[in-house]
């Protein structure tokens, strides 16, 4: 990480609306009032572990109940320990005896307007039969499985049976090349690979299948290819590799019993960036994960029997996997899933879609927002949205003009905002508002859940104790959905979370309180930029460009973009001779080989050299400014070549 904390972190929010919860809510909410939720906070505080050993018993299925709530071997913590339970039978099983049995889980919509509804009933069978698929083809208990997916509940299904039988998943946004998958499937040690023909975006067929060819000529790890047929191309199949879903699906007998696993089985992989080239494989486990997913849903979400809940995460990232899998379906909610595009065939497709499936609750994330206030008011005028009773925002921090526009346009000034904090790494939600008892302020996560101890350091790791003074945001003792390390690296896991605030978990956010004790989110600590709510590392990005023919030296930083919240700039320092026209794209398009579209650079600068440090390092706070347009604010007084610096705000673009 490159900065001190505390240092530069200006507050420059004035932000002091602040909105109650509607009458209504509060009088039908479980947590009701801020008394209530102090209450729940309180008792969570006095006893943590007792708190959740209750919930544990309560509220997840026990095939061996645990001996003992929380092992706590700081940074590694164990959480039921000794008992054994299933996510799939959580998420399934659960409600079939009950009047959740032919209610519906999932209601998908295609990009091209195609529909499916499962009902609980009807995704427990497909889960068994593709349980039963994967064991068909050696997948055992510990073995890890790729998941390269458009958004189709074949996509759920293939996680459920993972979890049905202890194999663990590693979702991999469709959004992202064969060289990243190749990496994903190498440092997880991937057995087996579940994807797809293809998948619609903008009416665009994504050719899924292509894509994994490639990375699996890279990939020895990986022994089959399991195929759904979406889009009916035709992909070449690769004989005794590549396998046909349907095909192993009408083989497949529909009994399959969830296997009781260890509460710390590790139930997933999910990659992401940190501040260095390697993205790191975070771990989650089974009972703990389980349990915060499901709670915090229901607590912050308040799902009612008859709800339609609609994420639009995509389930490559956390939030699909917390708040479109594991959290609503633990909790027997109807989810709404649709595969593609926001603005296809037009602008107003989510519209329609929450006007057609009468959608109640809708958690999407700031950069959809200020994509939909840019687009036009009149997409929204034309559709019917009055189903709408709560709406969500996560991935980044909200804009204050976009939360009231979202608030007024999408919530009809009725639906209260929860603006949820949360990372890959703490598994669920952290902070946020209680629908039925926070009052809001437009641009905080308000306050943390029961159970979550957040605390503020200065730069001295010293508590903050003064309102608004931002430093590093940390959380003081283990929760049950915390990662539980890097996927093969303990040591990566220790110097990033634990190491630098000992004994506590370093978020990589920094943050401040208000007079309030309301949380304010100020931005990242390192060097992770968030694109469109997507973390990436500017590190993984420049190893992307040096490893282009005529890359010298680069530099990735974030600069302030209106709808995306960071675009991606660079600075390029070519090996020898001037960039051609086709310079530019021809490093576009290889970031979007070696990572995906969405690292793409939006910004490139060409540089004759880049402004250093006396001891080498990249002055990447200079490069932000001058990305940004910014004048120069910062101490250029360890710059290593003034003119440097001349040059590159003389030479933009
Ligand atoms: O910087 C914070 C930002 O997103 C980071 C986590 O990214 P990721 O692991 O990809 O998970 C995103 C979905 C949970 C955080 O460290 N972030 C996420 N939610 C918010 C946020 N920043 C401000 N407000 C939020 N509500």
């Amino acid at each position: 990480m490159s900065e001190p904390a505390g240092a530069s972190i200006a507050n420059v929010m004035q932000e002091t609306r602040v909105f109650p919860p509607p009458a209504e809510f509060s009088a039908s909410s479980p947590i009701g009032s801020m008394e209530a939720y102090q209450a729940l906070y309180d008792r969570a505080k006095a006893d943590p572990e007792a708190f959740w050993a209750e919930y544990a018993r309560n509220e997840l299925h026990w095939f061996t109940p645990f001996t003992q709530t929380l092992d706590w071997k700081p940074p590694f913590a164990k959480w039921f320990v000794g008992g054994k339970t299933n996510a799939s039978y959580n998420c399934l099983d659960r409600h079939l005896n009950g009047p959740n049995r032919h209610k519906a889980a999932i209601i998908w919509e295609g990009e091209p307007g195609d529909e499916r509804t499962l009902t609980y009933l009807q995704l427990h069978r497909e889960v068994c039969k593709f349980a039963n698929v994967l064991k068909g083809q050696g997948i055992k208990e510990g073995d890890v499985v790729s998941i390269y997916m458009p958004l189709v509940p074949e996509l759920a299904i293939a996680m459920l049976a993972c979890a049905r039988i202890g194999a663990v998943h590693s979702v991999i946004f469709g959004g992202f090349s064969a060289e990243a998958i190749a990496d994903r499937n190498n440092d997880a040690k991937s057995k087996l690979i579940i994807t797809a023909d293809g998948g619609w975006r903008r009416g665009k067929l994504l050719p899924l299948k292509e894509t994994v060819d490639t990375a699996l000529a890279k990939s020895p790890t990986v022994e089959k290819c399991i195929v759904f047929q979406r889009v009916g191309s035709k992909p070449p199949m690769t004989p005794g590799r590549d396998l046909w879903w349907h095909e192993l699906m009408e083989q497949a007998s529909a009994e399959c019993e969830a296997t009781p696993l260890d509460s710390e089985a590790p139930l997933f992989i999910l990659y992401t960036s940190g501040s260095t080239g390697k993205p790191k494989g975070i771990r989650h486990t089974t009972a703990g994960y389980n349990l915060y997913v499901k709670k915090t849903f229901e607590w912050v979400f308040e799902p009612r029997p008859e709800d339609v809940y609609w994420c639009t995460a995509d389930c490559g990232w956390i939030t699909g996997h917390s708040y479109v899998v594991y959290g609503p379906l633990s909790s027997g909610t109807t989810v709404m899933m649709y595969e593609g595009a926001p603005n296809w065939p037009a602008e107003d497709r989510f519209w329609a879609i929450v006007e057609k499936h009468r959608v109640n609750i809708l958690y999407t994330a700031p950069t959809a927002i200020r994509s939909f206030i840019k687009w036009g008011d009149h997409h929204v005028d034309k559709h019917d949205l009055s189903s709408l009773r709560l709406l969500g925002t996560v991935g980044e921090g909200i804009n204050p003009e976009a939360w009231i526009w979202y608030h007024r346009k999408i919530g009809g000034e009725r639906c209260p905002i929860v603006d949820t904090w949360w990372q890959t790494e703490t598994g669920g939600i952290m902070m946020s508002p209680l629908p039925g008892a926070t009052p809001t302020k437009p641009g905080s996560c308000t306050k943390p859940l029961p159970g979550v101890f957040p605390i503020i350091l200065d730069a001295q790791r010293n508590p903050v104790t003064t309102p608004n003074q931002g430093g590093w945001l940390c959380i003081e003792k283990p929760w049950p959905g915390m990662l539980r390390g890097i996927w093969g690296d303990d040591d990566r896991y220790i110097e990033q979370y634990w190491s630098r605030a000992p004994g506590m978990y370093l978020t990589g956010d920094n943050a401040r309180v208000d007079d309030d004790g309301y949380y304010w989110i100020m931005g990242r600590i390192d060097d992770v930029i968030n694109v469109a709510g997507h973390r990436l590392s500017t590190i993984e990005i420049e190893s992307a460009l040096v490893s282009h023919p005529q890359v010298a030296e680069a530099a990735a930083v974030g600069k302030p973009d209106e709808v995306k919240g960071q675009a991606v700039t660079v600075f390029v320092t070519l090996k020898e001779g001037e960039p051609t026209p086709d310079t530019k794209e021809s490093l576009k398009q290889h970031v979007r080989k070696e990572i995906g579209a969405l690292a793409a650079p939006d910004d490139i600068h060409f540089a004759a050299a880049l402004p250093k440090t006396r001891s080498g390092k990249i002055m990447r706070r200079l490069l932000r400014d001058i990305a940004a347009g910014k004048e120069t604010v910062q101490d250029t007084s360890t710059l290593e070549d003034y003119s440097v610096l001349a040059k590159l705000r003389g030479d933009e673009e």
